[in-house]
């Protein structure tokens, strides 16, 4: 479940051939996870949802494809500029791209807020606050699907980056009630031939 791929690139620059590698894999599983949660309840939510870090949009694609208008934000204009050339993306796609950072991004109110190996690249000072915003745009019994990196990951000494315990994850997820919640950690070595030690949660967290 570790994104390999990710390890050739570093944190903010090269995105575009990441995009390339990565654009049309399968959405990931936080986020399928979440949607089908959705589709199992019976009164219909309200359908609106934002990807945090959307990149070229494989998990945007499938969001839209259940249905759903989808607010994506990022800060690289190749991820943006990819995303909407996608041949998949529908003609009617309800979508809304904006190129920002997260601590500049301007959130609806949602009943999904995604955010697939991204948050992590937020730096360490304004992730609680990105946090808070992201908490307060998501409506009660919606819905927040995406992965953090743990305190034991290889690049935790990385600056700009946010990693956290297990306890702080646990914090930040008071208010929801937790669904979905992995915890991997796996050694493997990168493309480059390094050894790196991932630590990831994956998560998918109920707004109550
Ligand atoms: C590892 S990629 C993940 C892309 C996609 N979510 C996926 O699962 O493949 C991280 C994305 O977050 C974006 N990003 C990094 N820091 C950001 C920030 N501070 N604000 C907005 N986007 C950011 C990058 O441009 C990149 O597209």
């Amino acid at each position: 479940m570790a994104d390999k791929t990710l390890s050739k690139y570093k944190s903010g620059n090269d995105w575009a051939s990441y995009y390339e590698n990565t654009g049309q894999r399968p959405p990931r599983s936080t986020v399928i996870y979440a949607l089908d949660a959705f589709e199992r309840e019976e009164t219909p939510e309200f359908l609106r949802a934002a990807d945090l870090g959307c990149g070229s949009g494989r998990d945007t694609i499938e969001i839209l494809r259940r249905g759903w208008s989808v607010h994506a934000v990022d800060s690289s204009p190749d991820a943006i500029k990819g995303l909407m050339a996608r041949e998949d993306l529908p003609e009617d796609a309800e979508i809304e791209p904006q190129l920002s950072r997260y601590e500049d991004m301007r959130l609806p109110g949602c009943s999904l807020i995604n955010a697939a190996f991204s948050l992590p690249l937020c730096p360490p000072i304004a992730f609680p606050y990105v946090w808070q915003k992201i908490c307060g745009a998501i409506r009660v019994g919606g819905r927040f699907s995406g992965q953090l990196y743990g305190d034991r990951d290889s690049w935790a000494d990385r600056a700009g980056m946010t990693f956290h315990t297990a306890g702080e994850v646990e914090t930040l997820l008071k208010g929801f009630e937790v669904e979905y919640f992995i915890e991997e950690e796996e050694e493997s070595v990168t493309p480059r031939g390094n050894l790196k030690h991932w630590h990831i949660f994956h998560i998918v967290a109920k707004k109550i």
